[in-house]
């Protein structure tokens, strides 16, 4: 089915996936250097630390968080002060036993998923660390899903563990990783050793930087000389759109995918722009599933009045909103909130807003849709609105 013809291209195709973690993270020193600060007490004063990781998608939180934790293991052996970490995706495991099941199995692979509490679990955890004597540090990566599932609890747990003080070389550790401000909805007061000033954000990263960042991936990736240096542009002007290295890189594999069955043998901006066509219409579809029915009839409401024209006014796109809100059985919301439904897609990047004054001194707002067709994104919508 697939043909066994060697790359041309692509010399080492495991740097291109989302979990490779490069050696060196360009861009995010000053986050990395953030995070040896406020953990160095773990390894001079047997301390446990806390630090909240914060920022859009694709920012860098992740792979930062993992490459921290390596080099501290790595600073631990070298040192003789041991140290380990277990990276826990709350998005797979949203309930406070898969988090502690998670932790637990770090250190016994085969324990058994089922037949004991939390409690019971935090208990055997407790006791690891006592015989063990290790620094470990949980990272609790997308940690809004337990928020939203009810489950915060086992953050005030895994940051309360060393008050009940173990033995003072052994402790845990907190990195709690988000997209949101999520330090607003947890109760910071009752987490020990945490501070607001822990808090360590990733910034979009700017059109530079992705350029950088993709220049060093080629560079790991391809074979020498197999994309062109305007190729590389390209991909940083299509990215910066969203500061996301995770679809820069996404764009990167796939521009290369495209040029494997080419002649020239090599990435050219054509080949970017093809793969550009391809993720485009994959991502609009996922950032619509995240818009809630509001948010769909608003966007609809957009997408029908702006037709073939660049631009729409707020004022058109509001009336055509009372329209398609009676056609889906809503009530119109007032202006306000149909303006924080505009403000809220906005941020999603599916439409663009802009002001501009007027001669008689008035402002107007216009919104735009950059990257699909105002027809094919109305079909979309109401193909997935249900009435
Ligand atoms: N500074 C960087 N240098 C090299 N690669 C990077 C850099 N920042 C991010 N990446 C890469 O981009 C991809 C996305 O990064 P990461 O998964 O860390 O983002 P994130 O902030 O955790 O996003 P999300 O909020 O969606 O989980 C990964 O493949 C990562 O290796
Ligand atoms: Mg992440």
């Amino acid at each position: 089915m697939f043909d066994e013809r060697r790359s041309i291209i692509i010399r080492d195709g495991k740097k291109l996936s989302f979990d490779y973690v490069p050696e060196k993270l360009i861009h995010r020193e000053e986050q990395m250097s953030a995070l040896r600060m406020l953990f160095r007490p773990v390894f001079e004063d047997g301390r446990s630390e806390t630090a909240f990781l914060t920022g859009t998608v694709g920012t860098g939180k992740t792979a930062t968080a993992k490459r921290f934790c390596e080099d501290m293991m790595r600073y631990g052996m070298e040192s003789g002060k041991p140290a380990e970490y277990v990276m826990v995706n709350c998005r797979q495991r949203n309930t406070e036993n898969a988090v502690v099941l998670q932790i637990i199995r770090h250190f016994d692979p085969g324990h058994p998923d089922r037949g004991f509490s939390v409690a019971e679990m935090l208990r055997t955890i407790r006791g690891i660390m006592e015989t063990r004597k290790i620094r470990l540090v949980v990272v609790l990566d997308e940690a809004d899903i337990l928020i939203k599932k009810n489950a915060v609890d086992i953050i005030y747990q895994l940051s309360r563990f060393n008050e009940e003080s173990i033995k003072k070389v052994s402790s845990i550790s907190l990195i709690l990783i988000a997209q949101d401000y999520i330090l607003d909805k947890i109760d910071v007061a009752s987490l020990s050793t945490f501070k607001r000033t822990n808090t360590v954000r990733f910034s979009r990263y700017t059109r530079d930087e992705l350029r950088d960042i993709i220049k060093i991936r080629s560079d790991e990736a391809l074979f020498p000389e197999k994309i062109r240096e305007d190729a590389v542009d390209l991909i940083a002007d299509i990215s910066k759109e969203f500061g996301d290295a995770r679809f820069a890189i996404d764009l990167l594999d796939k521009s290369a995918r495209k040029a494997e069955n080419k002649e020239e043998g090599i990435i050219t901006a054509e080949e970017v722009r093809e793969a550009k066509a391809m993720i485009y219409s994959v991502v609009t579809e996922s950032k619509l599933m995240d818009l809630d029915r509001n948010h769909k009839i608003t966007l609809l409401a957009i997408a029908r009045s702006i037709k073939d024209k660049a631009y729409v006014t707020t004022g058109a796109a509001e009336k055509t909103y009372a329209v398609v809100c009676e056609e889906y059985g809503e009530t119109a919301r007032k202006h306000t909130q149909f303006w924080t439904y505009v403000q809220n897609i906005e941020k999603t990047g599916l439409i663009t807003t802009s002001v501009k004054g007027d001669s008689e001194g008035g402002r107007t707002t216009y919104i735009s849709l950059p990257d699909i067709p105002s027809k094919v994104l109305a079909q979309k919508i109401e193909s997935i609105m249900d009435i």
